[in-house]
Order: C-alpha cells, then sequence, then structure tokens
C-alpha cells in the first residue's frame, strides 16, 4: 500500500486539530455525448488524500477529542453487472485493505450516515464554493449533526482551502520524484517534435505526435489541451483549435504537457517550422530568451514570486525598445505598463496535480516567500499580433519558453530543461 497518502491525511488531522471532520468529494464522470464520457481524471484534492480513482466517492477524515485520526471513504458499491461493463471497483473492503482508510461504505449511505459522522466535531471542513452540489449536500450534513448534537458546542463550518492548498503547495520528496518524471517526459517529447515538425504539416497532426510521445513515456493525458501555435496563432494566448497548416518561413508555439500520476508538466517550446529562425524571429527569441534566464534565476528562497514578474517585465521592455517595437525610457514604459500590449501574462504559476496549481500568492499583505519544494513556471513571452501599430517585419511573431522550476535549498533545479531553448541548439537539433 502507498504510504504517501495515508501521511497525508495524518498531516490534514494534525492541521484541523481535535475535533473536526473533513469532507471531499472525489470528481464524477461527465459527458461527452450519448453513452459516452469525457476520459476520467480525478479531483486532485480527492487524489491527494487517497490515489483513489473511482468517480461518485467521498472522503471523510475525523480527529477525536485527543486528536486521534480515522477516515472514511464511500465508494461505489461492488457490483457484477457494472463491474463486467465499466470495469473493477474497489468497494468499501478495497477502500480499507487497498487505499489504508479506518472503515469503507457503498456511496449510497453517505446520507444515513455522514451526519453521525459530523456529530460531536467542533469544526467541519470542505471546500466552501467548490462544487456546488456537493457543498448543498455538506450543508445538509452538518445542519442534520446539529440536530443530532445541541449538548455540544456549535459545530463552525469552515473553508478547507487554506490549509489543503498550502499542504499542497510544498512538494515532499516522493511528489518530487515523480514530477521530475513527469517533466521528462514533456521535456523529451518537445525535444523529438522539433526533430519531427516540417513544412505543410497541420498543427494537428504535431499535436497528435506530442499525445504519441507522452503515452509512449508513460503519461496517456495531457495535463491540459495543448496549444500548437504556427506563425500568428501564436498571438491568441489559448489558442486551441490546432488545426492550421504550418508555414514554410513561420515559428511554431507549442505549449504541452503531459500528465504523469495526476501531476503536470507545462512546458512550451517555440521553434522554425523549417528549422531555421529568421532575423527578425531570432531578434524577438533571444529578448524571450534573456528575460527566460533572468527570472529564472530569481527563483530562490530569499526571494518572494513577484521578483521573476518584474525582472522578466524589465527585461522585456528593455528588449522592445532596443528592436524599435517600444520608443521611451525603460523606466517610464514600465510605469505606464507598456509592455502589456506584447507580454500580457504572468511569468508564471504554481504547479503540481493541477497545471495551475493551488497555493497563494500572498497573505493579503506580503507576497509569497520562496520556499524549498515549491516548483512554478517560469514563462515569459512576446506577442506581436498584426493588430499591433509595428514595423510590418514584426507583425505575426509570438515567442513563448516556459519551464518547470523546483526551488531547492541550493537554489533551483530546472525540471524540464532537457527541452533546449538555445537557438542554436534548436537549429542544430532540428538539422540533425
Ligand atoms: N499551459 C497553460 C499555462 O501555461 O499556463
Ligand atoms: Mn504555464
Ligand atoms: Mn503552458
Amino acid at each position: 500500500m502507498n504510504t504517501m497518502f495515508a501521511d497525508r491525511r495524518k498531516a490534514v488531522g494534525s492541521a484541523m486539530g481535535p475535533n473536526a471532520c473533513l469532507l471531499i468529494a472525489s470528481n464524477d464522470h461527465v459527458s461527452r455525448n450519448i453513452h459516452h464520457t469525457y476520459s476520467f481524471r480525478q479531483d486532485s484534492y480527492f487524489w491527494y488524500l487517497s490515489g483513489f480513482n473511482e468517480s461518485d466517492s467521498i472522503i471523510v477524515i475525523k480527529t477525536d477529542s485527543e486528536a486521534n485520526l480515522s477516515s472514511y471513504m464511500y465508494v461505489p458499491p461492488k457490483d457484477e453487472h457494472s463491474e463486467l461493463w465499466d470495469g473493477y471497483r474497489a468497494g468499501p473492503k478495497g477502500a480499507v485493505d487497498d487505499y489504508g482508510f479506518s472503515k469503507g461504505y457503498n456511496n449510497h449511505e453517505a446520507d444515513q450516515t455522514i451526519p453521525d459522522l459530523l456529530a460531536g466535531c467542533n469544526k467541519v471542513f470542505s471546500l466552501i464554493g467548490y462544487k456546488e452540489d456537493f457543498s448543498k449536500r455538506v450543508a445538509g450534513w452538518v445542519k442534520q449533526a446539529r440536530l443530532k448534537d445541541r449538548h455540544t458546542a456549535a459545530i463552525e463550518h469552515l473553508d478547507a482551502g487554506p490549509f489543503l492548498s498550502s499542504l499542497r503547495r510544498v512538494k515532499s520528496e516522493k511528489e518530487i520524484q515523480l514530477m521530475k518524471k513527469g517533466c521528462e517526459i514533456s521535456a523529451q517529447a518537445h525535444k523529438a517534435a522539433m526533430q519531427f515538425v516540417a513544412p505543410n504539416m497541420n498543427e494537428q497532426s504535431l499535436e497528435a505526435f506530442y499525445l504519441y510521445k507522452f503515452a509512449e513515456q508513460g503519461s496517456r493525458f495531457p495535463a491540459y489541451t495543448p496549444i500548437v501555435a504556427g506563425g500568428e496563432h501564436a498571438c491568441i494566448l489559448h489558442y486551441v483549435e490546432n488545426d492550421q497548416t504550418l508555414n514554410d518561413g513561420d515559428l511554431v508555439l507549442v505549449d504541452a504537457g503531459g500528465e504523469y500520476e495526476c501531476y503536470a508538466s507545462d512546458i512550451t517550446r517555440t521553434y522554425p517550422v523549417n528549422g531555421k529562425f529568421s532575423d527578425e524571429q531570432l531578434a524577438v527569441y533571444k529578448v524571450v530568451l534573456e528575460a527566460h534566464k533572468q527570472a529564472i534565476e530569481a527563483v530562490k528562497t530569499g526571494n518572494h514570486i513577484m521578483q521573476p514578474q518584474e525582472i522578466s517585465e524589465q527585461v522585456i521592455t528593455e528588449g522592445l525598445v532596443d528592436l524599435g517595437i517600444l520608443d521611451g525610457k525603460t523606466e517610464d514604459l514600465l510605469e505606464e505598463g507598456a509592455h502589456k500590449n506584447f507580454y500580457m501574462h504572468k511569468v508564471g504559476h504554481w504547479i503540481g496535480l493541477d497545471t495551475h496549481d493551488v497555493g497563494a500568492y500572498s497573505d493579503g499583505n506580503n507576497f509569497t516567500n520562496y520556499e524549498a519544494g515549491m516548483v512554478q513556471t517560469i514563462e515569459p513571452g512576446i506577442y506581436i499580433s498584426s493588430k499591433s501599430s509595428v514595423d510590418e517585419k514584426w507583425k505575426g511573431i509570438g515567442v513563448r519558453i516556459e519551464d518547470n522550476i523546483l526551488i531547492t535549498d541550493q537554489g533551483n533545479e530546472n525540471l524540464t530543461q532537457s527541452a533546449p531553448v538555445d537557438p542554436k541548439e534548436i537549429e542544430a537539433l532540428m538539422s540533425s
């Protein structure tokens, strides 16, 4: 049995204190069309606390007055007919034997038994504002528990989001191992794709190549819908149509990362469809690359999360002035936010079980300081659409370079560095 999940339930117990309960729901299957659903992906919080990959389930983690922990899982019942059509179910016994819960229930027993589990608790935690239907059920169970137990202190209903997301924000050794593996799979896919792409290929063929390379190495699903954007499509930040021809002379921006054991990777590389950067493409690329390099250097303990952001804005603004795309003094342009016409998103985000992982970026007063074990993306970009008021030669160039950076006690480690970013290295790889 994997103790990683049981250890996390213990950490939840410590965070909640005595006489408390946490309720978390699994994901449900989502219809794609009649009789067919989208591929099932477990809810990240649910997975974090169980490693259990079935739908229609609920976790209850409970502490008693001495802070002793017990855990319960409500799961789909064993059922020969359903299992013949849809596959194995662990059932309540499996929840105990294979997933280490104190007790398993059939999911249809939830309404009957959960109010009894909650009675006597002083605090009930759930993810408030997260899943509407489940929130309604939790509110009903809390109400019933209050009626059952009128002699103890009132039950407070509290948001589990802050403590669960701060637990998830710092990754354990085991999580780091999984993320390293997933990041390497995706980096290798980018590297192989640079050798695969050719003029006149359709964007969706390149997308399919990435998905194949992810799956071949163990990441069956991408962590998010890949962006495969030839030429000016790169200037649409969330372009996912991926159905146009890749033209000779254009760049292609590919933002694609596989998911490995539910951990995301999130990589962007921008490379020339024909294997050779034009002068203008290279000039813009080098500005983004410098911002990427300097921002990564700022991802370290002792710094806070806004430092790479500010550095990337500074480098991109200076670079755009040098290229004649922006006109003015860097200081004034930064003050005006002139770079936002070309670099309109943030430099990065936490990454983990979710691509845009949970975890606060500030406590309301101060930006979050880096700690060893945090993982964030660094992904500066410049996007010059044909609607921009710039010299024709720059129009239609969109570049982003994105890596996944682990903060360590010594500084940081780039988990996705196997995919080249150096333009000479990219050209050499593409011509080999
Ligand atoms: N691939 C999504 C992002 O870069 O944030
Ligand atoms: Mn990202
Ligand atoms: Mn990305």
